[in-house]
């Protein structure tokens, strides 16, 4: 865990990712034929697989590998009151200002200080508006009538689904203090300014854990789970000299926290939050006691004690962490004269994990493939490609992140045999057809980036 400052030495920059994202169907702009819409992305088939398998690793790492953690998906529409209760409706604000002249708008903590003191547009010179609060919770009406007594938030956090069922999860689940509830969902913020393709957007998705304990024993929980998700980064194969750790300042932490550290990463456009590891004390349980009026006291069976429990919470942007794997695992080789875009995915979050590809389309060389497609598909997320020459090909499933491709020849019908090529090492070996699905595992298992 470091304060390391390195410059950014990847091959990556934003506007390759991003047009690498909308060729190959990582990710499309919201509503493109229209114009696009700020703030709003869709995520294509590779993009859909991706998403996935980041938010199945996580779910695995924090549900599956912890007797202590159960999951839940709470509804994105909450009761009013709950926004009140958490602060939200009254902190959940950013600076403003905005350009008189050229009508542009900006978060006032973004732009230079001389600037919102002198009223100044960064951009056109024009003069600014005095800096007022913006809250980032998009309201809506539900129900027929278009009034305030409909009023309704879209959830700016997932947490709160959480908090309101703490009480459900104990009641029904028999969890006993210390534990976690995991949940990933979508969540929506009216942001200032959304740059940086699918860093900062209006909709995205989280995935937050809440873990709750005995009061005096957070700071203990609260330093563990920062080396548990410090660690889950290094498990997913990723480049960890672009992590590091960052401390919020008492003037920046949020109204709930304790403490807040920031895992941030290097992206192309320098190093940002990518997750925040927040202790909420017991802030929100006392809040929503005070709101709802209902009892959040934590009853321990074997001491009688009562008590309403500190939170230690792991909040990751799913979206973000999307972008991450992308910048993380974009490479660039020289190969033949040309240049090789290689996405070094590790082979669990891969799109697809193994492509099958026939030398030639003829002499049943075609269906000997997709059979052998068939068989690896109820383990693999497979492709099959048969347009163009070989190499073009493996340049293809190299873009899309694919650490294996299997190649199907003439030999393969002599002998059962099959070519096996590396993405990474673009090494190719002969492997008997009957042993490919054994192999395959053996390699994700054992797969070590270069
Ligand atoms: N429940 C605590 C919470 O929401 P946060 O630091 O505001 O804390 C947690 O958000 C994570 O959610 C961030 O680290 C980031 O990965 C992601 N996130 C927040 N706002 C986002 C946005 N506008 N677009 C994409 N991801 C966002």
């Amino acid at each position: 865990m470091m304060e390391e400052q390195i410059q950014y030495t990847g091959k990556a920059t934003m506007e390759k990712i991003t047009s690498l994202a909308k060729r190959r169907g990582f990710v499309f702009q919201s509503s493109e034929i229209y114009g696009g819409q700020n703030g709003a992305w869709d995520y294509g088939p590779l993009g859909i697989e991706l998403k996935n398998r980041l938010s199945q690793a996580w779910w695995k790492e924090m549900t599956q590998l912890h007797d202590d953690i159960v999951g839940l998906d709470a509804a994105i529409l909450m009761h009013p009151r709950t926004w009140e209760a958490s602060g939200h409706v009254e902190n959940f604000t950013d600076p403003l200002v905005d350009c008189k002249k050229c009508k542009s708008r900006f978060r006032a903590d973004q732009i230079p200080e001389k600037n919102v003191n002198e009223k100044i547009c960064p951009d056109c010179g024009g003069e600014l508006t005095d800096v007022r609060k913006f809250n980032l919770m998009f309201k809506t009406q539900i129900g027929a009538a278009e009034d305030t007594a409909n009023l309704i938030y879209l959830r700016p956090e997932t947490a709160q689904g959480i908090y309101v069922n703490y009480k459900n999860v104990v009641q029904s689940s028999r969890m006993k203090i210390p534990f976690g509830i995991a949940q990933i969902g979508k969540a929506f913020r009216n942001e200032i300014v959304t740059r940086n393709f699918i860093f900062r957007t209006c909709e995205f998705e989280q995935m937050e854990m809440q873990f709750f304990v005995k009061p005096g024993t957070d700071e203990e929980w609260y330093n563990e789970w920062r080396k548990r998700r410090w660690a889950y980064y290094e498990k997913l194969g990723l480049k960890m000299d672009h992590f590091r750790w960052r401390q919020h300042q008492k003037d920046e932490m949020a109204h709930y926290a304790k403490d807040a550290w920031d895992i941030e990463y290097l992206f192309p456009m320098g190093w940002r939050e990518l997750e925040g590891i927040h202790n909420r004390t017991d802030y929100d349980l006392n809040r929503h006691s005070e709101y709802s009026g209902k009892d959040m006291q934590y009853i321990d069976q074997e001491s009688n004690e009562r008590f309403i429990p500190y939170i230690v919470e792991t909040s990751a942007g799913l979206t973000r962490n999307l972008l991450m794997a992308l910048c993380d695992a974009y490479d660039e080789e020289e190969v033949e004269n040309e240049t090789r875009t290689v996405m070094r995915f590790h082979p669990l979050i891969a799109p697809i994990t193994v492509a099958v590809l026939p030398l030639m389309k003829k002499d049943g060389l075609a269906e000997l493939a997709q059979d052998i497609r068939k068989e690896l598909m109820a383990d693999f997320a497979t492709d099959y490609d048969h347009g163009g020459a070989i190499g073009r090909r493996y340049r293809r499933q190299d873009e899309a992140g694919t650490p294996f491709c299997i190649t199907i020849d003439y030999e393969t019908k002599e002998d059962h045999s099959v070519t096996l090529r590396y993405r990474d090492s673009m090494e190719q070996i002969r492997i008997p057809r009957a042993e490919l699905t054994e192999y395959i595992r053996k390699a994700i298992k054992e797969y070590k980036r270069q």
